[in-house]
């Protein structure tokens, strides 16, 4: 479904994502795990044509889409549930989730999918009048998922959408991912928390320093020694 390859970014001088291979095929949960400042949020926001590449290609469904604008990316059925939540703090619950489907008209399957969220996330249907901003950190993560999949992406990527939660909440974000991955949605999964993420992934990367260094099915990254050193905090 997307094919990126020998994908290049820099920022100014910084050479942050240095020839990168990656596919996700259709129906799969595909992860990428790698330390802090490894390029992984980059190559996200390169895909959603926040960032500019120097030179590769990623291809959505068949066609380039290196070169396209954001807002036609999303409309071509890639939506990102981004790092650190940024929802918009002064709207209401319910007008955040709304703002996630502003590429779509049909106003009756966006009232359905909007009760599909508050099922899936029973906290936010509570608090659907309330302002964003003063919802806790881990209802803010929530309501950042349930915004990107109010626009019915065919591929939905998240960025660490664990990142800072209780460890209760965590396994209830992965439950959700599984759900959602269930529901017919690909997804590709950007985790820290490694164990976790290649535990739910099919296929998994390993990103060091702005490249690929190691892939594979989640259950070989997870018995792989060099993943159990670095990232699953297991010495050997
Ligand atoms: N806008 C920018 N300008 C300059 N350098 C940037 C910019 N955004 C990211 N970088 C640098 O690019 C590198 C990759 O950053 P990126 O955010 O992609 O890492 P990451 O793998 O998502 O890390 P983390 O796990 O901490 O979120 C880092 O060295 C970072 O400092
Ligand atoms: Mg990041």
């Amino acid at each position: 479904m997307l094919k990126i390859r020998d994908l290049n970014v820099h920022y100014g001088g910084i050479h942050a994502l240095k020839g990168v291979t990656l596919d996700v095929p259709e129906s799969k949960i595909i992860t990428l795990v790698g330390a802090n400042g490894a390029g992984k949020s980059t190559l996200l926001r390169t895909i959603s044509a926040l960032v500019t590449a120097t030179s590769g290609s990623i291809k959505f469904t068949g066609h380039e889409i290196l070169g396209m604008e954001s807002h036609d990316i999303v409309q071509d059925g890639i939506a990102m549930a981004p790092e650190g939540r940024k929802v918009f703090v002064n709207l209401s619950v319910s007008d955040n989730l709304l703002m996630g489907a502003y590429n779509r008209k049909n106003a009756g399957e966006i009232k359905t999918d909007m009760e599909w969220i508050y099922s899936i996330f029973p906290r936010l249907e509570e608090r659907m009048s309330q302002q964003a901003g003063t919802l806790s950190g881990g209802e803010q993560q929530m309501l950042a998922v349930g915004r990107a999949l109010m626009s019915r992406p065919k591929l939905l990527m998240l960025d660490e959408p664990s990142l800072g939660l209780a460890p209760l909440l965590i396994s209830e974000v992965f439950r959700v991912i599984g759900q959602i991955h269930d529901e017919g949605t690909t997804i590709l999964l950007i985790e820290q928390n490694a164990m976790a993420a290649l535990n739910i992934a099919d296929y998994g990367y390993v990103m060091e320093t702005g490249k690929i260094v190691l892939e594979g099915t989640g259950r070989d990254l997870l018995n792989d020694e060099r993943v159990k050193k670095a990232y699953l905090g297991e010495s050997i």
